[in-house]
């Protein structure tokens, strides 16, 4: 099977840290006989540009086809006076509507050698790994009625939760199959003591795990127990699936567990393609950063390492993924740091493509 896929670094830091991201891509080519057809194209501001669209039809429908898409990021003062239509943001929301990106994947992993960064304790996050699955498409944030109405003097603001069992159904997939390429468990988050899409959230979970995934440990836990029991003992997870409100609340706490920005990667999937791969985008968290932007100093790691997700859950290429992991641990414990990964104790911080050579070296 050939491996596309679609390079979109966007705007500030984006091409910045797809610039060692690209350099990544050829070792594996070079150096694990593993290829890549890659296509190079524009999104946001820099789409913007030169089609006055953050993103033109004919990237959209390259989008469509490729294995994966790895976006760096848009946005940045220069577009801030732009309708909101042609907003860099715009480019990014339609390849996520679009390509039906239904499951978000936010990791929570902590590297050793920044295991100080947390505010917690190191033996709680020292050696993390958690996946947190949001569903992103549906959910209070899309649910209607809503709005903000007139009722008996006053106004009264609403917003609905709203799941389909086919909703649930397709995301509770894509946690199995995703426990399935790591530590086999799955503990689903809902609040089924108050809501009823909580009850019905937590059934069909079930059922899709009886019927199709029985290999997967399944554990059902209130989402504001499980907020608790992140903070307490976060090892206990492997992955955690849960709806779009909880997923955006949760994510967020998991993430900064683990510290810095620019270390974290991120995926949302669809449903699965002709070749049985998912629909596909791969993206660090952070944005664009044009505090920084042009001056060689962001951390190229959280989008390294959403290559290396997009090998493990796109290309079968866990191995490999492991690798380049490993590779940005090494490079962390040998104490190369960018200037965002350094605390007060001072030192010459490392540039973009320092961290770069630094990854490309350990990965040798
Ligand atoms: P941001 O994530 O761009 O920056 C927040 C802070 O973190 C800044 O101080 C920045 O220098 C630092 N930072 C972020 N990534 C870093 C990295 N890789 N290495 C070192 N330091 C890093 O968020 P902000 O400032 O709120 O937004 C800036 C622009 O980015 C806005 O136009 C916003 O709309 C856009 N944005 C785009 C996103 C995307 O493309 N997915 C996500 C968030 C914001
Ligand atoms: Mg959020």
């Amino acid at each position: 099977m050939t491996n596309t896929l679609l390079i979109l670094p966007g705007d500030g830091i984006g091409p910045e840290v797809m610039a060692e991201v690209t350099r990544i891509i050829d070792w594996f080519g070079d150096k694990r006989g593993l290829a890549f057809d890659v296509t190079e194209d524009l999104v946001g501001g820099a789409a913007y540009d030169v089609h006055g669209v953050p993103l033109s039809d004919a990237t959209m429908a390259k989008a469509q086809e490729v294995d994966a898409v790895l976006l760096g990021a848009v946005g940045g003062p220069k577009y801030d006076d732009l309708d909101f239509s042609v907003k860099p943001e715009r480019g990014l929301l339609r390849l996520r509507k679009e390509m039906d990106l239904y499951a978000n994947l936010r990791p929570a992993q902590c590297f050793d050698a920044l295991a100080d960064f947390s505010s917690l304790k190191r033996d709680v996050v020292s050696g993390l790994d958690i996946m947190i699955v949001r569903e992103l498409t549906s959910g209070i944030y899309f649910g209607e009625p809503r709005g903000i109405i007139e009722e008996g003097g006053q106004r009264v603001g609403i917003n609905t939760q709203r799941y389909t069992e086919a909703e649930i159904d397709r995301v509770a997939r894509s946690a199995f199959e995703l426990a399935r390429k790591r530590g086999n468990k799955v503990c689903s988050m809902e609040k089924a003591n108050v809501m009823e899409s909580g009850i019905l959230w937590r059934e069909v979970v079930q059922r899709v795990h009886d019927a199709d995934y029985p290999d997967v440990e399944l554990s059902h836990m209130y989402a504001d127990a499980g907020g608790m029991q992140l903070c307490r003992w976060p090892k206990q997870f492997d992955v955690i699936v849960t709806d779009n409100l909880f997923g955006d609340l949760l994510s967020d706490v998991a993430a900064m567990l683990t510290g810095s920005l620019g270390m974290l990667p991120s995926a949302s999937l669809g449903a699965p393609m002709e070749n049985g791969r998912p629909k596909a985008l791969y993206e660090p968290v952070h944005g664009s950063a044009p505090d920084i932007a042009g001056q060689g100093k962001a951390n190229p790691c959280a989008c390294v390492l959403s290559f290396a997700m997009a090998l493990r859950y796109s290309f079968d290429q866990g191995e490999e993924a492991t690798r380049l992991e490993q590779a940005v641990e090494k490079v962390l414990a040998d104490g190369v740091r960018t200037a965002d990964l350094m605390q007060a104790e001072g030192g010459t911080p490392a540039t973009t493509a320092q961290m770069g050579d630094a990854i490309l070296a350990a990965l040798d």
